[in-house]
Parts: structure tokens; sequence; C-alpha cells
């Protein structure tokens, strides 16, 4: 499963960079937002430090206004992935955006049947949110598994995006499911590294090593 992270933020898109785990980026309207920068010129500085998919979504809810904005996001860089939501317009912009090139990740999904007409759109990518079906009280990962098997069914090459994701128990069962990528929040990708038993037997081996009174590289 590739990693993507989810942020606008390019200090923790180099930190998770540095770790070596990290395959893509998705941002979004609310997470460019949260960081008070120009939209274009944090997308210019993320394609220097990740090479790989960057999504970058339009605002425009109309299928002209659509392609009009994909242009300028997509001369940026070859790497951006044009984020159009799952409506009828973003339908349709998907479709053209594939026909002229362009990778489209296509978000705001929240069924199956969505992911469906998505596929058939030619995206490539599908975004189902987890965590937002979660918070009403319906399990987000179903919605991955009935993904998975629509579209291995039918062999359609559109990546499952898993989206939304919370924690560390979303990330598991999203690769348990077959998920082609996660998109996941800093927070997130740090606490996949804790581990109680790891730190526990950090501290022991250190204690241990203590009573030796050596030093490593000191003859
Ligand atoms: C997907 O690309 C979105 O940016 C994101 O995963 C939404 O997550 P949220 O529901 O935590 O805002």
């Amino acid at each position: 499963m590739k990693f993507f992270i989810d942020t606008a933020n390019v200090n923790e898109i180099r930190e998770a960079a540095s770790l070596g785990v990290l395959d893509g980026v998705t941002t979004n309207p609310s997470l460019i937002a949260r960081e008070g920068r120009d939209f274009m010129e944090v997308l210019r500085e993320i394609v220097t430090i990740v090479d790989g998919p960057i999504s970058a979504e339009v605002i425009a809810l109309d299928y002209e206004g659509m392609l009009r904005e994909s242009e300028p996001l997509t001369r940026v860089h070859k790497n951006i992935v044009i984020k159009v939501p799952l409506t009828k317009a973003g339908l349709q912009a998907c479709k053209t955006l594939r026909e002229r090139g362009t990778n489209v990740n296509v978000t705001l999904c929240f069924s199956a049947n969505q992911a469906l007409l998505a596929a058939k759109a030619g995206a490539t990518y599908i975004s189902p949110f987890i965590g937002r079906l979660d918070d009403v009280s319906t399990v987000g990962m179903e919605l991955i598994q009935q993904i998975r098997t629509i579209y291995d069914n039918y062999g359609f090459d559109t990546q499952i995006l898993a989206a939304s994701i919370r924690n560390p128990v979303h990330v598991l069962e999203c690769a348990l499911a077959g998920a082609d990528v996660a998109t996941i929040p800093f927070k997130v990708i740090e606490a996949l590294i804790k581990h109680p038993l790891t730190d526990a037997g950090i501290a022991g081996f250190l204690k241990d090593w203590e009573k030796t009174k050596q030093t490593i590289g000191s003859k």
C-alpha cells in the first residue's frame, strides 16, 4: 500500500519524506486554508520535496470552471493530480482531463456506486472518506472492501485512495482490505511508528549497555 500524506504543511511533508515512507501528497481547500499561504506557492514547494503524485483540488463546481482551474494547477508540475468532487460536473471534468492525459483524483466519495461511476469515467484515484463515514455511524471500512470487490470484479485500474484516515487502526484495516493508497495525516504517521514495547526494549538495552562501560567507536 502506498502512503500519501494528507496535509499542506511543508514541514510535515519534509519530515515524513525523510522517513522514506512517503509516496505522494494530498491537499484539500481546508488544509490549504489552515496554512494561511498562497495555494500555488505551497504547491510549487511541495513538488520540490516529494517526487510523486500531489493532489490539488479545484474550487469551481461547474465543468468549465473545473477545467479552467485545472490549467494553472497542472502547469505547476507533471506530478500534479487534479482533484474534483464526486458530482455530475466532477465526473464530466474527470473524463475530459483523463482524455487530455491529466491524472485525476475523484474526491468526497461516500458510496460504492459513486466509486463505480468514477472508475467508469476513468479516474486515476477514487477517494472514499472513511473517518467521515465513521462519524455518522456508518462503518467506513466496509466501503473500502466493497470498492475493492467491484474494481476487482471488472478489472478497473482506478486506484483506491483511502482518505479521511483518523488513526492507526484505519491504516491497518485499509492495508488488509487491499486499498492501493492511504492518505494519512502526519500525526497518524507518527503514531504508526510508536510501540510501548519498542520504547521499553530500548530502555532495557541502554541500561544493560551502561554496565559494560564501553563506547562504540572509541578504539
Ligand atoms: C482527502 O484527500 C481529504 O483531504 C482528507 O482525507 C479528508 O480528511 P478529513 O475527513 O479528516 O478532513
